[in-house]
């Protein structure tokens, strides 16, 4: 059978309010991906690159779960089975640092929950006590929880308390942090939360992934768009490097990540993108 990728979507599915589940028939993918990493998908010639992390594979196929926040994710999600996406370049960036650690915890937020669901399940195939913490706004926007059945503890949190911990998953993490500390977390979600639990780890001096959501334009480290500032403290000194996002990451340790620069960077483009959106729904 040949493997040149069709990118024609398999499956679609509704997953909560603005998020699909999409699965991509696409062998090099299927064949290649390891968890942490991501895809750039173009839905048209003309369209802009989407980073989207690979959720999940079977043999020719791999499986994404896209949020609707602007021009790009609406067009994707407004895809249907039997489409054809233009075109999908990966697997790209670095794979997430499976091995057995002992104690995990594994955080994820909105749509970020997707992005955890392979890199928690590798962990627990190393030997890992894996547990994981869910956070939504509310239960009808929370994902995949069924899928977590492996885990050695799943805590939900939503903000409204209508299932779980009321509270975000800061409010999970502590309750966890209390019971016992992990030898290391994840944490994949908005970069407000990833921000929010690196502090906290940094306090606690535990070592947390986060995987960075940068804004990308070619994905090969040429281009700079998604650069982020890493910034370390060694014997006294303070030593800042410059990353690419999309070769050297996505995933870095969120204790050394400059926040404020990251958050700002992702807002730059906001009225150019709100200006892209209102044109394509005329
Ligand atoms: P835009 O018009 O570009 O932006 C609309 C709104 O979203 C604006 O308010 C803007 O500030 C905000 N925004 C823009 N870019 C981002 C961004 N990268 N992250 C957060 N907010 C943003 N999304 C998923 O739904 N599922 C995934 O599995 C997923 N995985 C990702 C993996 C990586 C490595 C990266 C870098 C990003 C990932 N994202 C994922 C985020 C996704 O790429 C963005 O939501 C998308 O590029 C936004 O494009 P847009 O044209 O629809 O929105
Ligand atoms: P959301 O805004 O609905 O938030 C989900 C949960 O995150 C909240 O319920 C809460 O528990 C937590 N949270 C949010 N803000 C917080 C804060 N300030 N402090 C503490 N906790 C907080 O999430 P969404 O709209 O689904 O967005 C998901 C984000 O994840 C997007 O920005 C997307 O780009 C990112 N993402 C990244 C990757 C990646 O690999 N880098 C993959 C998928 C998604
Ligand atoms: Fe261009 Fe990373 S997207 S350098």
């Amino acid at each position: 059978m040949s493997k040149i990728p069709k990118n024609t979507i398999l499956s679609k599915q509704r997953l909560a309010k603005a998020t699909y589940e999409f699965w991509i028939d696409n062998a090099l993918v299927a064949e290649n991906a390891k968890p942490g990493q991501f895809v750039i998908i173009r839905t048209s010639e003309k369209g802009e690159r989407i980073p989207i992390t690979i959720a999940d594979t079977q043999e020719n196929a791999f499986r994404i779960v896209v949020k609707a926040v602007g021009k790009s994710t609406i067009e994707l999600c407004m895809k249907n089975a039997g489409e054809q996406l233009y075109d999908i370049v990966g697997p790209l960036g670095k794979p997430s640092e499976i091995d057995c650690y002992g104690d995990v915890l594994i955080i994820g937020g909105g749509v970020g929950i997707a992005a955890i669901l392979p890199i928690a399940k590798a962990l627990k195939n190393a030997g890992n006590k894996v547990r994981v913490i869910l956070g939504a706004k509310t239960s009808t926007e929370l994902i995949l929880q069924d899928e977590f059945s492996f885990a050695d503890k799943l805590v939900i949190c939503t903000d409204d308390g209508s299932e779980g911990i009321k509270g975000t998953v800061v409010d999970g993490m502590m309750e966890e942090f209390n019971l016992e500390k992990p030898n290391v977390i994840w944490s994949v979600g908005p970069a407000p939360m990833m921000k929010a639990t690196s502090m906290i780890a940094a306090q606690y001096g535990i070592p947390i992934w986060v995987s960075l959501n940068a804004i990308m334009v070619d994905g090969t480290g040429m281009c700079g768009g998604c650069r982020v500032l890493i910034r370390k403290e060694e014997n006294g000194v303070t030593k800042e490097e410059i990353k690419y996002v999309c070769v050297d990451g996505p995933e870095f340790d969120g204790r050394y990540v400059d926040w404020e620069s990251f958050i700002r960077r992702l807002q730059q483009y906001k009225e150019e993108e709100q200006k892209a959106l209102e044109r394509f729904l005329e």
